[in-house]
């Protein structure tokens, strides 16, 4: 019988891809999202690019704790992956409470419900803005976490241990355990810290689609490309790195999704080392903003209007991967370059101006 997955947070950006991914792998997918940041365009290009049309879709708000119930009395559940939290960092110093509350407590309705259903394997979106600024690079999974520098990150931090935590306080519940309350069953988990995901699929059908003015890096740098955006601000070239801009480690979208699908069979197939485990999801390698946007005008041919500008409050200096661990536990490496990535950047840009 076909595993299956409940991606909460499934029709966003990384949500979709992992979708597209999972499917592809053989495992049934339901998907579970409130719409509170997208529309359902990825989920509809999902579904192309699967040529599945009948792809479970619940629109339910996990925060709200019996529709979670509801979902996993509804479904036999054998994994989830928790995507469904809001991301912008900048907003979260704002309105720290919405973030808290959103963030933590549709991450403890997942685990209760997985719990209270007779146990389940639950893989964390987690971040590498867990490590903050560090001067030991690349960073391991053994790399010490730093305290959050906003309350985004550490809804990522409180998660990781809230999920650690309960993966050690269920690990013995079992029905002779826990006679007369015999549908609890042991959590075990994954968090995978991911690091700067980039790109959108191969096909254009799906890609990131921020709301407003973007904050990250690649959808500004699209959207100046096509005209959407004056000029891209590069943020900082006095930093202690070769050129003067921050270096980030950028991953690619699809090869992002492809972790999932190795955590998610590891544990599925009772393949984990220890019930809670930890893996940074990053290529390896180091890449500058300038050296980002100048592949980009290369890979592309196109010429993108920037200027430098001051430092912007909050970023680190520099900050990339040793993705050892992955490559050797859940046998996944990064294989997309950058030009790739790049290029699928521009070419999902161009779908959505209608262009390409
Ligand atoms: C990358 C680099 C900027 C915009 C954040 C979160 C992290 C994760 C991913 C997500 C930095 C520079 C950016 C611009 C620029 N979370 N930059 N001009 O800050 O590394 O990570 O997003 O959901 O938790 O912190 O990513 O893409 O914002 O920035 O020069 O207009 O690009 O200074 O050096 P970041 P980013």
């Amino acid at each position: 019988m076909k595993k299956r997955v409940l991606v909460s947070g499934g029709a966003g950006y990384i949500g979709s891809h992992v979708t597209v991914e999972l499917i592809q792998a053989g495992y049934d997918v339901v998907v579970a999202d409130n719409l509170s940041n997208c529309d359902l365009t990825c989920f509809e290009g999902v579904k192309k690019i699967t040529g599945k049309d009948d792809i479970p879709f619940e629109k339910i708000d996990c925060c709200d704790y019996d529709a979670v119930d509801r979902l996993f009395s509804e479904f036999r559940i054998d994994a989830v992956i928790h995507f469904a939290a809001f991301k912008a960092v900048g907003e979260s110093v704002a309105e720290p409470l919405k973030y808290y509350r959103n963030n933590l407590v549709s991450f403890l309705n997942i685990l209760d419900a997985s719990k209270n259903h007779g146990g389940c394997n639950v893989l964390f979106s987690s971040s590498a803005t867990v490590y903050g600024e560090t001067d030991v690079l690349p960073v391991t999974e053994q790399s010490p976490r730093q305290p959050a520098t906003s309350p985004y990150g550490n809804t990522k931090q409180i998660s990781e241990d809230i999920l650690r935590d309960t993966v050690k306080a269920t690990a013995a519940y079992g029905a002779e355990v826990m006679a007369g309350m015999d549908r609890q069953g042991p959590v075990k988990g994954i968090a995978l810290r991911y690091f700067n995901p980039i790109g959108a699929h191969p096909s254009a059908l799906i890609g990131e689609l921020p709301r407003g003015v973007p904050n990250n890096l690649v959808p500004y740098i699209t959207q100046t490309a096509i005209g959407k955006r004056e000029c891209l601000s590069i943020f900082g070239n006095d930093y202690p790195t070769p050129d003067g801009t921050c270096q980030r480690d950028y991953i690619d979208i699809v090869d992002l999704a492809k972790a999932h699908v190795a955590a998610v069979a590891r544990m599925v197939e009772g393949k984990m080392k220890k019930d809670y485990e930890i893996f940074n999801v990053g290529t390896g390698r180091p890449v500058s903003v300038l050296e980002l946007v100048n592949a980009f005008e290369k890979v592309n041919g196109v010429k993108l209007n920037y200027k430098f500008a001051p430092r912007r409050a909050g970023d680190v200096t520099a900050i990339w991967a040793d993705p050892t661990l992955a490559e050797k536990e859940l046998g996944w490496k990064a294989v997309r370059t950058v030009e790739e990535t790049l290029a699928s950047a521009w070419a999902w840009e161009k779908h959505l101006a209608g262009k390409a």
